[in-house]
């Protein structure tokens, strides 16, 4: 018994001398271990009389607690001491980590840039879905099933009724439909096409636009348009309409605005302009004023109603705008191309 008190005084003693929690499991071993102290103590308890056996029994659980106890709390101090050391190595006037951050997709930004201006003429802004039938997107804007504009667009059917939108013109039908006029809309989406090479993607963003009232003329689109143009294009840029056809406006036409790299001059110093092909004009969007089957179609009273239309795609307005000359960058999602816009 008296060398089990020994046992815990020794322990004790040295506890204080242990700095490493290595040095602090020898300790443990020496003192409790399989063939530490305690265990040779314990080796005296069989020859002991029938009296003795239990105090030094009770004896030995007391010291092995104690000293379980040690070797713990001194186990607490070395882990505090060095949480203690680790904060003084913290060095809070290092620079800290900027923390990544994101931008909005050019596609994004010049889409809200175009509705802002829309919206700032007073055009509300709306969407629809992208699975259309082929009623929304081609029959109620007078295109109809047998009619050779169907071979315009390489459409991508789901079912011999239900297409993947291939233009936001639908969306002109929507609005009709929901709407008394006066209606002034711009819609912004995704449209897909079965087309895919360097100057096509099988999905790409378009922007449609519809005014429809009393007394709408062909001035009236041309002075939104040109408004328009020249608020993202810049106050400089000069517009030219270029007859065309589409089968949803009748007279229909194509916009030019003056060329954004050569400013219409068709060449860049000595070199032909790379942008407009030495023209000095890049086409922009189509457009015209609806055709009054398409108002029938809604149940629009096309003796009563007029207005005009657009459509015109993001991507390339996004490329004319930002001197972007590859598609795909838009689609690659590459970093170094897309935190240029942040
Ligand atoms: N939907 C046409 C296209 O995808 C673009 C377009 C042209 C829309 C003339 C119009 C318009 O509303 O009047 O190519």
């Amino acid at each position: 018994m008296e060398s089990l008190d020994d046992l815990a005084r020794a322990c004790e003693e040295r506890r204080g001398q242990v700095s490493s929690l290595k040095d602090l499991e020898e300790l443990r071993v020496e003192f409790l271990g399989r063939k530490g102290r305690l265990a040779q103590c314990m080796l005296d308890l069989p020859g002991m009389s029938a009296e003795d056996k239990p105090t030094a029994g009770r004896k030995a659980n007391e010291i092995k607690a104690a000293l379980t106890e040690i070797i713990e709390g001194r186990e607490r101090e070395l882990a505090a001491a060095e949480a203690g050391a680790a904060l003084s190595r913290f060095d809070p006037t290092l620079p800290g980590r900027r923390p990544q951050q994101g931008s909005l997709h050019p596609v994004t930004l010049v889409t809200q840039e175009i509705c802002d201006v829309f919206a700032g003429l007073g055009f509300d802004v709306v969407s629809g879905p992208e699975v259309e039938s082929d009623w929304y997107n081609f029959e109620a804007l007078n295109i109809p099933p047998e009619h050779p504009a169907r071979d315009m667009q390489d459409t991508l059917y789901v079912s011999e009724s239900i297409v993947l939108r291939t233009h936001t013109s639908p969306l002109q039908v929507r609005t009709m439909l929901a709407r008394k006029p006066p209606v002034a809309v711009v819609a912004p989406g995704k449209v897909y096409r079965r087309d895919s090479d360097i100057t096509h993607t099988p999905m790409f963003h378009q922007i449609e636009g519809l005014l429809a009232d009393r007394k709408v003329s062909m001035g009236d689109l041309r002075g939104t348009l040109t408004a328009f143009v020249r608020a993202v294009f810049g106050a400089d840029t000069r517009v030219r309409f270029r007859p065309s056809f589409f089968p949803f406006t009748e007279p229909s036409a194509e916009v030019d605005i003056s060329c954004v790299l050569c400013g219409g001059k068709g060449h860049v110093g000595s070199e032909p302009c790379r942008v407009c092909k030495r023209t000095g004009w890049v086409e922009i969007l189509g457009c015209g004023m609806v055709d009054p089957n398409v108002f029938a179609a809604v149940g629009y009273d096309p003796e009563e109603i007029t207005g005009f239309a657009f459509g015109m795609g993001v991507e390339r307005v996004a490329m004319l705008k930002y001197g972007v000359n590859d598609l795909r960058m838009f689609f690659e999602n590459d970093v170094r191309f897309l935190e240029q816009f942040a």
